[in-house]
């Protein structure tokens, strides 16, 4: 039987695969900032999300709507340049889409970047952090029509991040680049507007190390979809009241710019792990 996900976007889906050079092996989700990286890669082909009937284009400056083939030293990847979000008014069913493509496609495993604002504060702007844990209380809710969570039998290991290989394989990516790596906790945090102060010293006190609007849901549902996730934030501010001025999407887009060498290291030696794994 077809999932919600499958019901709803059945033409897009059908369009995609029709349009798909080859299956892949793993996906990558590109946050704010770091969507350069798919021209790094040379893809074998690409896809304007305009092309896909009813896809969802965002309105947020930093994610460009284009959907990348690429074969990575025989790896073969499938690269989401861009997202869309909750706080631009998209449904979860919207935001899922690129995880159900993904898993549609073959991938078995994904890697979910996004920027995040560092509540740690040993923390500092181009840090990256590797989540091996997230807090989303406030959107279970919303995830449990499409993860069927609210039944018995798919009430299944939705959360554990750090036990799955591609965890160790980033680890191990950042030892070979020289990246000395953020482990922590990445709360979730709705939008639209950047968190005030308080609300920040009330996830540090929940055990929140980062902060950011996106990639939870992905995560859940790409477990839910039989993937494996990974998911990797680059630090690109401190979070709201840790230092004395305002938060602002440009001062994200720019850290994430300075942070890109680092990330597009680390992600290639993740690639290069987890090719030799296959
Ligand atoms: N809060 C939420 N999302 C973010 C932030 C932040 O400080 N920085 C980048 N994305």
């Amino acid at each position: 039987m077809p999932n919600i996900i499958e019901k709803i976007y059945g033409k897009t889906i059908l369009q995609f695969i029709k349009a798909a050079p080859y299956k892949v092996d793993i996906a990558v989700i590109l946050g704010s900032g770091l969507g350069d990286f798919a021209r790094v890669l040379n893809p074998d082909f690409s896809i304007a999300v305009t092309d896909l009937a009813d896809y969802p284009a965002s309105t947020v400056s930093g994610h460009s709507g284009m959907i990348h083939f690429v074969n990575f030293e025989g790896l073969k990847i499938l690269l989401f340049q861009g997202r869309v979000h909750f706080y631009e008014g998209y449904s979860i069913n919207q935001c899922v889409l690129p995880v159900e493509l993904s898993a549609q496609c073959g991938a078995r495993e994904i890697v979910i970047t996004n920027a995040a604002g560092g509540i740690n504060v040993n923390y500092a702007p181009g840090d990256i952090m590797l989540a091996s844990g997230y807090n989303a209380f406030h959107i279970k809710k919303d995830l449990a029509p499409i993860v069927g969570a609210g039944t018995f039998e798919n009430r299944s290991n939705l959360t554990s991040l750090s036990e799955f290989y591609i965890y160790k394989a980033v680890k191990e990516a950042a030892k070979i680049s020289g990246i000395q790596l953020k482990e922590g906790v990445y709360f979730f945090s709705k939008g639209p507007s950047y968190e005030t102060p308080s609300e920040i010293r009330y996830m540090r006190n929940f055990g929140g190390d980062a902060v950011g609007m996106s990639s939870v849901h992905e995560a859940i549902y790409a477990i839910h979809r039989g993937m494996k996730p990974v998911l990797i934030s680059c630090i690109t501010n401190l979070a709201s009241g840790i230092l004395n001025q305002k938060l602002d999407h440009s001062e994200v887009i720019e850290t994430a710019y300075f942070a890109k060498t680092k990330f597009e290291m680390l992600l290639k030696n993740t690639f290069k792990n987890v090719a030799s794994q296959n």
